[in-house]
């Protein structure tokens, strides 16, 4: 086979290949005013793990005073069945989350620091270079043990101080490859991203970091959402953060909703042609069960409606 068409069936399957992250028991749940317990968060990642995903965030390792519904994030750990082919993330907020989740095993730490000040005040007691200096910190201690993805958040905008300049995000990208991490998201923590931004700042942001190890966290508080990761898959980035159900939110950002909702990213992109290496029925099935858990009914619109191909059966034809 000539090289071009080797390099054109890789074209091909990149192409076709969507790679979504679950968030649900992290991002979801710390923002859940009822302590999901943990024998259920346990039970859903297990069936998370076994509905095919190759990422889930599982928790967070940070104060828990600041988000008591992760508290329990190192029972968490020890508790779930690992899927050989399953990376399983820890969120990680200084050094002394750092440890904890080494101690708890995690595959990945995830490394959040806002690309607005005013929002990592908010959400970490400090400056955002204060929280880039203690990664540097972790990645002197970590280096080589487990894996790290840096987290620039607010990157399309902050609920304080309005849209972020490009040039900032990108220099915020620039620190964390200097410090060595192994990938890279960009978050739009409050939903205020547009599709022509997203198309902008990944065309800046792809050649730096490279569609593996770029990945995009979008929440869907002012609906745009999938058209966001349209936009993103696009303009060539293939992984995507996602929570069940829709659920998601940070605490320390007024007006937080929901992430985009994995099932529903998953419908469209089986609609698509795009495959996700998903168990969509699986997924819908443990979405339905989400009200029992967080006492409330979650956004996700395909568990609501079926999926496309659900098909009704005929009304009777009326008599003549
Ligand atoms: N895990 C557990 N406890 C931690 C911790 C961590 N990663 N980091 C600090 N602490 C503890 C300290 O040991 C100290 O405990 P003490 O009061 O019993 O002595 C207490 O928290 C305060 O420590 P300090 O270093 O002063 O931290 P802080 O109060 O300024 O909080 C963070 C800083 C980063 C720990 C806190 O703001 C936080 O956890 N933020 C995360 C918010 C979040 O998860 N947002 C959503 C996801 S982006
Ligand atoms: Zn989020």
């Amino acid at each position: 086979m000539s090289r071009i068409v080797v390099q054109d069936k890789l074209q091909d399957k990149l192409q076709d290949k969507l790679i979504v992250q679950e968030v649900a028991t992290r991002d979801g749940f710390q923002i859940e005013a009822a302590f999901v317990p943990t024998p259920e968060k346990i039970r859903l990642i297990d069936a998370l793990s076994a509905a095919g995903f190759s990422r889930i965030e599982v928790s967070s390792f940070v104060s828990p005073k600041a988000v008591p519904a992760l508290a329990d994030a190192a029972e968490v750990f020890s508790g779930i069945t690992r899927r050989p082919g399953t990376t399983y993330v820890a969120l990680v907020p200084n050094p002394k989350g750092a440890e904890r989740a080494l101690a708890a095993k995690a595959d990945e730490i995830n490394l959040v620091a806002s690309v607005s000040e005013t929002h990592n005040r908010a959400n970490m007691g400090m400056t955002p270079e204060a929280s880039i200096q203690g990664f540097a910190a972790i990645m002197q201690t970590v280096r080589g043990e487990v894996s790290v993805n840096a987290t620039a958040a607010t990157a399309f905008g902050c609920p304080f101080e309005g849209s972020e300049p490009e040039d900032k995000v990108l220099a915020q990208v620039e620190r964390y490859l200097a410090l060595g991490v192994d990938g890279v998201t960009l978050a739009d923590t409050t939903g205020m991203a547009n599709p022509r931004q997203v198309a902008r700042l990944v065309a800046r942001v792809l050649p730096l970091v490279g569609h593996e190890r770029l990945t995009l966290h979008f929440h869907n508080t002012r609906g745009c959402g999938l058209a966001n990761v349209l936009a993103a898959f696009e303009a060539g980035a293939r992984r995507f953060d996602a929570a069940l159900g829709g659920l998601g939110g940070c605490p320390f950002a007024p007006g937080a909703t929901g992430n985009i909702c994995t099932e529903d990213l998953v419908s469209m992109a089986e609609e698509m042609g795009l495959s996700t290496g998903l168990d969509l029925d699986a997924l819908i099935a443990l979405s339905r069960d989400l009200p029992r858990l967080v006492g409330h009914d979650v956004p996700g619109q395909v568990a609501k409606a079926g999926r496309p191909l659900d098909l009704h059966p005929a009304p009777p034809l009326k008599a003549a």
